[in-house]
């Protein structure tokens, strides 16, 4: 593996007695998107704040480029405008009385830069998010996703080799989000800089990473690329997290031997790592995983009746329920689903993940 481009290691950083982040250690590669990803609360923000020098940790180190930016045992902290880097808040913190061109331009002016030099970047930048018709205009004037991809040129104008974006695309409503969504991950190839994002929205994660590093009060709880943390939580708290809303408290017999739901189903599944953190043996599948059939058919899983059903577009969310078992599928709308239905519900082993104790 090439050396880090960003390193953050044992970092940790307290509220007054309140441990917010608690050592945390990660890297990103040069070019690359690492995420972090976590419900609300659980530090993302509190360490890109670090990372961007706005947020003094109390313990830990942190690499920018080779450069320690903070290291703790050395009492070594470089203030944020020497650390190269440019950032996206949340929300988009555009100024209103400036135009587009001035806005995007504020980083050059505040560095003194030749007006020459600002006015090719920024238009250059302009050009990327598709802007540059709307240079002259109030950037209050604006809709919201344009101002987004305002504050994303003035992210990018500049050139640094490190973007932070703390949930860029969160006050977009849900199909600008997926363009802009798209567009982020198209500039980032282009213009190859280095990112470190945090969402909670798991698609997001999921489409834009290289690396998701999932956080819970303050830690990290897993960390991989996007197909092996979707594929292998290793908790139960990833496993919810990421979608599996199918969490069967179980029986397990030896490996491979499959697990004794509580209504006497017994389904085979894939074992994860052994210590799983989770308190009672469990058997994890994706509502979408789940096959819904008038007849019972070849294959593993049981039968239920329809307790819930529920349209929402695209899928409809059935949940069934037999004897003590519930259990939530995701499939594509059709007559027979109503509620009081009984119905036979398919699962792969190869969708199954096993949580061991
Ligand atoms: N200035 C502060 N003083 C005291 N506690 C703080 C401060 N800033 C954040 N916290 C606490 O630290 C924890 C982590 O906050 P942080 O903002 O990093 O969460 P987050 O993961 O970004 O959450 P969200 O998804 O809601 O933005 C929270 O419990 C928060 O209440
Ligand atoms: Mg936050």
């Amino acid at each position: 593996m090439s050396a880090a481009f960003v390193s953050v290691e044992d970092l940790s950083i307290a509220y007054g007695g309140f441990q917010a982040v608690d050592r945390v250690s990660f890297g990103i590669d040069a070019g690359e998107q690492v995420t972090l990803l976590g419900p609300s609360g659980c530090g993302k923000t509190t360490t890109l704040r670090a990372v961007a020098g706005l947020e003094r940790p109390s313990a830990g180190r942190i690499l920018i480029d080779g450069k320690p930016a903070f290291d703790g045992a050395h009492g070594l902290d470089t203030p944020p405008e020497k650390r190269n880097l440019s950032m996206v808040f949340q929300s988009y913190a555009i100024w209103p009385h400036m135009t587009v061109f001035e806005n995007v331009a504020f980083p050059f002016r505040v560095r003194g830069r030749p007006s020459v030099e600002t006015r090719a970047a920024v238009e250059r930048a302009l050009a990327l998010v598709d802007l540059a018709r709307f240079a002259e205009r109030p950037a209050t004037m604006l809709s919201g996703g344009q101002q987004q991809r305002v504050a994303l040129a003035r992210a990018v104008a500049f050139g640094t080799k490190l973007v932070l974006l703390d949930e860029p695309l969160s006050n977009l409503d849900a199909q600008l989000r997926l363009q802009m969504r798209d567009e982020l991950a198209d500039l980032r190839k282009r213009l190859g800089f280095t990112a470190l994002y945090v969402t909670h929205d798991q698609e997001e994660a999921f489409s834009l990473s290289d690396h998701i590093v999932v956080m819970r009060g303050g830690r990290i709880e897993q960390a991989g690329r996007p197909q092996e943390i979707y594929r292998n939580p290793q908790s139960r708290f990833v496993a919810e997290f990421l979608g599996m809303r199918n969490i069967i408290p179980c029986e397990l017999a030896g490996t491979g031997e499959g697990a004794r739901l509580p209504d006497g189903t017994v389904l085979r599944g894939r074992d994860v790592a052994p210590g799983t953190a989770i308190e009672d043996a469990a058997i994890a599948f994706r509502p979408g995983d789940v096959r819904l059939d008038d007849k019972p058919g070849e294959g593993q899983g049981g039968s239920g009746v329809v307790a819930r059903s529920l349209f929402v577009g695209d899928v409809q969310h059935v949940f069934l329920r037999s004897g003590p078992v519930e259990l939530c599928a995701h499939v594509r709308p059709r007559p027979g689903l109503d509620e009081g239905r009984t119905l036979f519900w398919r699962v792969t082993p190869e969708d199954c993940l096993i949580l061991r104790k």
